[in-house]
């Protein structure tokens, strides 16, 4: 068990607060763990109606830890455990998924999103991965439903530039419902939960299921990609990138301008 996920349930709405602030919210192994067991037991309660994720301090999440990276990165080098066993169940999972987001939404914090189904965002969100600037690629099924979401220019423009999008862009994009004040985003959010607890629950089941496509396809999807991001993570370039980030320093990725 960890703190750094805050797990509560208001309204048949099962909230997951990204928790660990002093990180701004870099997700662990733990982290990952709690996230993947809670998901897998709201799916199961028929008292849940829906997943709920959100942040704290200001901040949705840095994405994945980095120096969990760096760890991993010197060691097995493949993606593996906890952070693995989330990411293929992102599109097994059954009932709806709602996110709130303040702040920067990096790396998985974004790429999450494109498995939810509403997502409020504050005028401060801050959206990016900055997977190539880390020697890595894009992962968590982004890859395909980046493109299928906002159109493949925009996909690439975000995911491989690594362009950061504003709120209003991610609005613009369709990676996020709404814009709204940052005092009103929960409220919000747990009125669209309130309204999802009045369908018939098969039948939205049954619609989201519908809407989401294939799921197969998207784990078809994230094994590919993990083959290839295991490969980037064992790379000279990512540690370098890791270790760059970790001491606070410009990486190193050439030995220098070439003279002629
Ligand atoms: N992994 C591990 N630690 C992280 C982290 C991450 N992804 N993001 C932030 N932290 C840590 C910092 O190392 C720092 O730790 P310290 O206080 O022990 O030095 C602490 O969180 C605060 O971060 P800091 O960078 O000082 O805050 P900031 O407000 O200046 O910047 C961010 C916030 C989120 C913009 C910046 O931390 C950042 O860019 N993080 C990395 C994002 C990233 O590349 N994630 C991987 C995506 S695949």
């Amino acid at each position: 068990m960890t703190s750094d996920i805050e797990i509560s349930v208001k309204d048949g709405t099962q909230i997951l607060r990204l928790n660990r602030s002093a990180k701004k919210n870099a997700l662990t192994s733990a982290m990952y763990a709690a996230l993947a067991d809670a998901l897998e037991a709201g799916d199961r309660d028929e008292r849940i109606v829906c997943h709920l994720f959100t942040g704290s301090g200001g901040i949705f999440s840095a994405g994945n830890d980095i120096k969990d990276f760096l760890e991993t990165s010197r060691g097995s080098g493949a993606l593996s455990g906890p952070i693995a066993r989330f990411v293929r169940m992102l599109p097994r999972v059954a009932k709806p998924m709602i996110a709130t987001v303040e702040g920067p939404a990096i790396g998985i914090g974004t790429t999450l999103l494109l498995h939810c189904d509403l997502v409020y965002a504050a005028p401060n969100a801050a959206f990016s991965t900055p997977f190539l600037d880390l020697g890595l690629v894009p992962e968590a099924g982004s890859s395909l439903l980046a493109p299928h979401r906002m159109g493949y220019v925009r996909a690439f423009e975000m995911l491989v530039l690594g362009e950061p999008f504003t709120a209003d862009r991610a609005l613009e994009a369709g990676l996020v419902n709404a814009v709204l004040p940052t005092a009103d985003l929960e409220a919000v959010a747990l009125k669209a939960a309130r309204r999802l607890a009045m369908k018939p629950p098969g039948a939205l089941l049954a619609a989201r299921r519908l809407m989401r496509g294939d799921a197969d396809q998207v784990l078809r999807q994230i094994e590919a990609e993990v083959e290839v991001f295991n490969k980037r993570l064992a790379s000279p370039e990512a540690r370098e990138a890791f270790q760059a980030f970790l001491e606070k320093r410009p990486a190193q990725f050439r030995a220098g301008p070439a003279r002629g």
